[in-house]
């Protein structure tokens, strides 16, 4: 079984792993999810772009970044000269977590805990190296600890730009290491969505990406 995992996780067909992350059955968050949500865009895309997870929108449309926040960050990365040809959008988990309080019908969007980030871990690598960007960019805290392995506050990381760190370790899915690529981590934009002065959140998000662009010249 191991060697058949690996197989699919070098492919550098993004559809394949697509099909692939369909069936995963790798922590129980599958169960209540209507379905896998995987990285979308162009195979070749510059940049790859990692948020938290799917929430109710994309969970029904099973496409990343579909919803209010997904709105706001198309929005955020064409003002910062981002194309949407080049860019490939994804999340470090690939199902929705959800409760829905007693009496109620609405799915209220739950956190990612140490061990579901874990078993999706596997994916979440293997789509850069599939893809292999010139640029990954951590979307709020959630990624950057999924994507760099270990505690992660975005205000020490946002808008600069860091090497991208090699793959190691468990759940690398033995991915290749991206030796040219590079990491920049920025505010998620849900949390744009919930600040107090949203314009100003707006404009901090929009600044960075404009370092992700300049980055890709
Ligand atoms: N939509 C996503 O796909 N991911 C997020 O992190 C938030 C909204």
């Amino acid at each position: 079984a191991r060697s058949r995992r690996r197989a699919v996780l070098l492919t550098d067909d993004l559809g394949a792993l697509g099909r692939a992350a369909a069936g995963c059955r790798g922590c129980p968050l599958h169960a209540a999810a209507t379905q896998t949500v995987f990285g979308e865009g162009p195979e070749r895309a510059r940049v790859v772009l990692v948020g938290e997870q799917p929430r109710d929108r994309e969970d029904r449309a099973g496409e990343p970044f579909v919803g209010p926040a997904g709105g706001l960050l198309r929005r955020a990365l064409e003002e910062a000269g981002l194309d949407a040809s080049e860019v490939c959008l994804t999340n470090a988990v690939k199902h929705f977590k959800f409760t829905v309080p007693e009496g109620g019908k609405r799915r209220i969007h739950k956190s990612p805990d140490l061990r579901e980030m874990t078993a999706c871990r596997p994916w979440l690598t293997a789509e850069p190296a599939a893809v292999r960007p010139r640029l990954v960019v951590a979307l709020g805290a959630t990624a950057g600890r999924a994507l760099l392995g270990g505690p992660f506050r975005v205000g020490d990381h946002r808008g600069v730009l860091q090497p991208f760190p090699s793959p190691g370790g468990r759940g690398d899915g033995g991915a290749p290491a991206l030796p040219d690529a590079r990491f920049l981590a920025t505010v998620h934009p849900s949390s744009v969505l919930r600040a107090r002065d949203r314009d100003a959140a707006y404009r901090g998000l929009v600044a960075d990406l404009r370092v992700a662009a300049a980055a890709l010249q």
